[in-house]
């Protein structure tokens, strides 16, 4: 029923999530049920890839048949059951990229969207329906940034109000982290609008990625000793706090009351201790996850 075997036809889309590990992964699940309640005809298959460029050559020919040289692990049936189904015509095909391929997927597109190249990662490849080409994209940051708006909409009691449209424009976003995950934030905080400031252990890539985004940059030391003011926001995309370093924060406790909402990257836990920390400094604060949970 997840993956809606019997419902696939020769016309069926051919969406999915192209990682290693990909077990872990809600996406086939969240996935397949929006398709199925939108009554697309379209299935979300997870393909456990040990080569990205070798994966794409295969699904670049109309017949599937090439899938069966790659290394699909315990996905390998039912990859195999739907491909029978639908090597007559392949219709469009779609897929997610996670890790490791992010990075690599930047070079085995054929196009690459500008913020995609920016942040340096892919996450999101498309195949361009009037030629055939891949388009890679990223849409790591745009959950995270709404999650973070809807948060602030939630915080200053405007949660409805259409007049509230850019819930960060001016306010002060402070980045912790300097790597994939913190380009993809301070790229997707910067477009909203916002003045980013970007603290990081190694200064020296805090000031590389202030300089690409149009930041300012802080050696992660200097935070607690910041200047605040009103209406700041804090997201981490460390791995601090991260199992099995749960108990890890990147910024004392004290210092999480300056913030109107703290954000947290990391997957799991789901509550990190920074975000515990904030939720104990204020009964109203409003925070959330990258794993997309919002308490
Ligand atoms: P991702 O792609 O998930 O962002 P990454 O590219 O490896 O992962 O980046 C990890 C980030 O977490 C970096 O900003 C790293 O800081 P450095 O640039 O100094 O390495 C930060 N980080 C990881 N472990 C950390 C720690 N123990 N203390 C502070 N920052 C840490």
């Amino acid at each position: 029923n997840l993956y809606r075997i019997k419902q696939t036809r020769a016309d069926t889309t051919v969406l999915g999530l192209i990682s290693k590990p990909v077990g872990h992964s809600k996406s086939p699940l969240l996935h397949n049920a929006a398709l199925k309640s939108a009554g697309v005809n379209a299935v979300y298959v997870p393909f456990l890839v040990d080569d990205l460029p070798s994966f794409l050559k295969a699904f670049s020919c109309p017949d599937f048949a090439g899938i069966r040289s790659l290394n699909l692990g315990f996905h390998y049936f039912l990859c195999i059951h739907v491909v029978c189904r639908i090597s007559i015509s392949v219709n469009v095909i779609d897929f997610s990229v996670g890790i490791p391929h992010k990075v690599t997927a930047v070079t085995c597109c054929d196009e690459v969207d500008p913020i995609a190249k920016c942040i340096g990662a892919v996450n999101t490849i498309v195949r361009r329906s009037s030629d055939g080409k891949l388009v890679g994209y990223n849409t790591d940051y745009v959950g995270s940034i709404s999650a973070i708006e809807d948060g602030i909409r939630v915080l200053t009691g405007l949660i409805g109000n259409q007049t509230i449209e850019l819930p960060l424009a001016g306010r002060l976003f402070v980045v912790i982290g300097a790597g994939g995950a913190g380009k993809a934030l301070a790229y997707g905080a910067k477009e909203k609008g916002t003045r980013v400031i970007i603290a990081n252990r190694t200064y020296d890539k805090a000031k590389e990625l202030a300089n690409l985004v149009g930041a300012d940059a802080l050696p992660l030391t200097d935070l607690e000793s910041f200047h605040p003011e009103k209406g700041m926001v804090l997201a981490n995309t460390t791995s601090l706090g991260m199992q099995p370093n749960v108990n890890e924060t990147p910024l004392a406790k004290s210092c999480l009351g300056r913030y109107d909402l703290v954000f947290d990257a990391v997957y799991t836990p789901k509550e990190t201790r920074l975000l515990t920390f904030k939720r104990s400094k204020r009964d109203w604060s409003y925070h959330c996850s990258w794993s997309g949970n919002v308490h």
